[in-house]
């Protein structure tokens, strides 16, 4: 069977799945309708990519600005897993990597507005008295920027979520919450990390990222762009092939 091609009784992915309950489900119409199918399909690529590849942009970004912080996530890439392909087992054993993924997400701020709540009862909150029925955004500036919880919020500093002895500080680790809380939390939150992480090694594995020649930006005069999601706005970046490859 190839990659993508559905056989039935054999659900190989989420789709397979769907399609699957399609045929077993014909009672139930309106859940497991083209229509519906569709709209869940169309659901988790809307909020799957944009998000990605915006988190992926800013990484990119920050390391080829911060060359001293990239040539670390190489130097844990080459102890820990070599030239090997990395496969997501060798997450657990790369503390600097998570740090760097952390760090880009309070730093770029991806999701700072996460999903609107209602409150379903009336309560006080810092002797405000909040209504039954408002609604409520958290917004999460309060959290990244805040210089008594980071001392330097404007600084890229992975090393901020790490021990003197590189271990993850759980609590400082705790506080970044891109992809929310509760019962909506991000569905996709597992797929993210797992992915974001694959990418963003394999690239460091096998490229150095480096500002353009002819480039003299800094990160300072690049606009963060907010929108549902953050993002950054159009850089260009310079890819080395890395020597150390087979
Ligand atoms: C860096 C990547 C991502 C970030 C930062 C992110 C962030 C978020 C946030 C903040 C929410 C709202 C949570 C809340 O209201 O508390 C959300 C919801 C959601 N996300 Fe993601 N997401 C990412 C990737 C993905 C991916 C890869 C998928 C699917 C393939 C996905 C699917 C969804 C879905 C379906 C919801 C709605 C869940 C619900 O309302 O029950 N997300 N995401």
């Amino acid at each position: 069977m190839k990659l993508g091609e559905y056989k039935k009784g054999e659900p190989t992915c989420f789709i397979d799945a769907f399609i699957q309950r399609m045929e077993t489900e014909k009672k139930n119409p309106e859940v497991f309708s083209n229509e519906a199918f569709l709209v869940v399909v169309t659901d988790l690529f809307t909020a799957g990519v944009e998000t990605t590849a915006n988190w992926l942009l800013f990484a990119i970004l920050l390391l080829m600005t911060h060359p001293e912080k990239q040539e670390k996530v190489y130097q844990e890439i080459q102890e820990k897993v070599g030239d090997r392909p990395i496969e997501l087992e060798d997450r657990k054993d790369m503390t600097y990597t998570e740090a760097v993924f952390l760090e880009v997400f309070r730093w770029g701020k991806v999701t700072i507005n996460l999903g609107p709540r209602q409150a379903v009862r009336d309560f006080e909150y810092n002797g405000k008295l909040v209504k039954k029925g408002t609604s409520i955004v958290p917004n999460m500036y309060s959290v990244y920027d805040n210089k008594i919880v980071w001392g330097d919020p404007n600084v890229f500093r992975p090393e901020r979520f790490l021990t003197e002895d590189g271990q993850l500080i759980k609590e400082k680790a705790e506080r970044i919450i891109p992809f929310g809380l509760g019962k909506r939390v991000c569905l996709g939150e597992m797929l993210a990390k797992e992915s974001g992480f694959l990418y963003l090694t394999t690239l460091v594995q096998k490229y150095r990222f480096e500002l353009p020649d002819n480039i003299s930006r800094t990160l300072a005069s690049l606009k963060l762009v907010e929108g549902i999601t953050t993002c950054v706005e159009d850089y260009s970046a310079k890819l080395v092939k890395r020597e150390k490859l087979n």
